[in-house]
């Protein structure tokens, strides 16, 4: 393909992120989990315009999103059926979180934080992320699914990887609804789990524990990880928290989790770790979303994270490589 045309391609990311959020906000691939139907009747079930539904359907199928069959009808092929809610690592919630209004807008901010360095998100919204979604009930709950749907095959990958078995007690920092903490409370049962978030982050993650056993045996403690994290704990992770924050608040994070851990204890920090080599990899894209997004977020290389962790007061031991995105990179606290 000539260079302009793969550029052209590239540039209609916008139609296709909005074509991919629609159908799934509509639940067209939920529909359609029983079979074929027409463009009528999903377009009554989904409470749309037939002809706009129906152009909408035929350009994902040209995508390979959905398969058309000649009659105006539409059936679930490998694609459009990972944005069913029902499959393991459906996506569909987080397909729906990257077209979401509040974060589209923030995008189209985007020269901005090229500019001065600053989120978009801050400079359109006149808040940062996480504070917005505590006004904004409906957006935070889009995002929160998001981030459970995506620790579906993350949070038991980063479970198979690790060995957390010497870890009588684990904090989840930042954990959200729980999806990390019950990979591996289903994987390590002897372990003690305190999930920890924001107070209103904590107070809607009874859905997602009530869907496992374990949860019985995960504590929840709502709080601010920037003036502190719970006591006492062998070991404290966070998954996608670390690249959300700037280093003096990063810091600050890590520096809470190595002064309340016990004796020997560790910090599990999980998140992409960025290549020094000049190669293509998906956590250089990713690090664009943390630019705009998060208050000074960003993705970082081990030898920035070395530095994060020993302004905390720990020593980065090792990264652990899951067979996901992420590592884990472990600290371990410094003796002085
Ligand atoms: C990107 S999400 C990651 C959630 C979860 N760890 C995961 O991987 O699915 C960031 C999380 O940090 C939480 N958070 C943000 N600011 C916080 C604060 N000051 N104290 C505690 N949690 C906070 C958010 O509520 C959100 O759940």
């Amino acid at each position: 393909m000539p260079p302009e045309q793969v550029l052209l391609q590239m540039a209609v990311g916008k139609w296709v992120c909005q074509a991919l959020k629609v159908a799934a906000e509509l639940g067209v691939a939920d529909l359609l989990a029983g079979g074929p139907r027409s463009v009528d009747e999903i377009a009554h079930g989904t409470g749309s315009n037939p002809d706009a539904l129906y152009r909408l359907l035929r350009a994902l199928a040209a995508l390979g999103v959905f398969t058309e069959r000649g009659d105006r009808s539409f059936e679930n092929n490998a694609l459009s059926t990972a944005l069913r809610s029902d499959v393991p690592r459906s996506v569909r919630a987080m397909v729906r979180w990257l077209g979401e209004e509040a974060a589209w807008h923030a995008w189209a901010d985007f020269a901005h934080s090229v500019r001065t360095g600053e989120p978009a998100f801050d400079h359109f919204h006149d808040e940062q992320l996480f504070d917005y979604f505590a006004k904004n009930p409906l957006s935070a709950e889009i995002f929160n699914a998001g981030m459970t749907s995506f620790s579906a095959s993350t949070g038991p990958a980063v479970a198979r990887a690790y060995d957390f078995s010497g870890i009588g007690k684990l904090v989840d920092v930042g954990g959200g609804h729980g999806g990390l903490m019950l990979a591996i409370a289903e994987r390590f049962p002897a372990i003690d789990c305190v999930l920890f978030d924001r107070p209103e982050v904590i107070a809607g993650a009874g859905p997602v524990l009530s869907t496992s056993r374990h949860a019985e045996r995960i504590e929840t403690r709502g709080g601010d990880f920037l003036e502190g994290v719970p006591e006492g704990a062998d070991a404290y992770i966070m998954k996608h928290i670390i690249h959300d924050w700037d280093d003096e608040r990063c810091v600050r994070i890590l520096g809470h989790c190595a002064a309340a851990a016990a004796k020997e204890g560790r910090v599990l920090v999980v998140d992409q770790v960025v290549t020094e080599r000049p190669e293509s990899a998906f956590s250089k894209i990713m690090d664009l979303e943390m630019l705009a997004m998060t208050p000074g977020g960003r993705e970082r290389t081990e030898l920035e994270f070395r530095e994060l962790f020993e302004q905390a007061g720990l020593v980065l031991t090792r990264v652990v490589a899951t067979d996901s995105l992420v590592s884990i990179v472990e600290g371990r606290k410094a003796l002085h």
